[in-house]
């Protein structure tokens, strides 16, 4: 385990950040990251054990709507790692489940094996794994058991849907659970040598028929609630095994 003094826990939506922000008493940093950027900081401690930032990834100006995907999530990253420089990462958020896996809504995956894309192919030899990622997952042996975690591998692209060449792709990905942020991160992890855990929240069923946006919002409440006593139970862990 690394020796933890500061932890970065990244975010990509408002709505699943603000919880976790409030119940440790987080405070906003204005003075954190690129004033001409969207994103958002908050600062404190957890308990008397290490020093937490949040990074959330804001509005688009024009749209008005959360930053998701991989493009600020990636700018994010290295915007944080660079400044904050913590000893460890977390990319928490929601994510798509497979029944055929035996997901449950509500369920909270800890990411195993590495971080993948399930949208970047190359067919050009080399290249095809550079698309894939395989970025490291840091993983801490037992904390999952402990805690009553799933583990599966956290796969990602840019779409909440998913193509026929998705399917494909996330199948040979052996994917647990789908999103749109953790791979981004992944890649500015890895090159800037930091641990990196993913923690996802299955609001909905990748193979269902019904469809993924309603879905989501019928479940984004109590995955959210999960989420967040889950997040909470990882960092007590992390903190009783300094
Ligand atoms: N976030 C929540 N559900 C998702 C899905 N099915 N795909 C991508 N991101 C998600």
């Amino acid at each position: 385990m690394v020796s933890l003094k500061r932890l970065a826990v990244f975010f990509a939506m408002e709505e699943e950040a603000m919880p976790f922000i409030q119940s440790l008493s987080l405070a906003p940093d204005k003075d954190f990251g690129d004033s001409k950027l969207p994103f958002r900081y908050y600062r404190g401690r957890f308990k008397s054990s290490f020093d937490v930032l949040v990074a959330v990834n804001g509005k688009d100006p024009r749209y008005g709507v959360d930053n998701i995907g991989t493009e600020p999530a990636t700018l994010n990253a290295y915007i944080t790692l660079r400044q904050y420089m913590p000893d460890l990462c977390l990319s928490v958020g929601t994510a798509g489940g497979f029944q055929h896996k035996g997901a449950s809504i509500g369920d909270v995956y800890l990411s195993t094996e590495a971080f993948r894309f399930h949208d970047r192919r190359i067919q050009i030899p080399g290249f095809s794994e550079y698309g894939v990622g395989h970025y490291p997952v840091f993983e801490i042996e037992g904390m999952a058991e402990t805690l009553g975690l799933k583990k599966g591998v956290v796969s990602t692209a840019n779409s909440l849907d998913y193509s026929e060449k998705d399917w494909e792709m996330m199948k040979k990905n052996n994917a647990s659970v789908k999103e749109m942020e953790a791979a981004g991160i992944a890649w500015v992890a890895h090159l800037l040598h930091t641990p990196l855990l993913g923690l996802k929240a299955v609001t909905d069923f990748v193979d269902s028929p019904e469809k993924t946006e309603e879905q989501f919002f019928a479940h984004f409440a109590l995955a959210i609630k999960k989420l967040h006593s889950n997040l909470h139970q990882v960092l007590d862990y992390l903190a009783s095994i300094q």
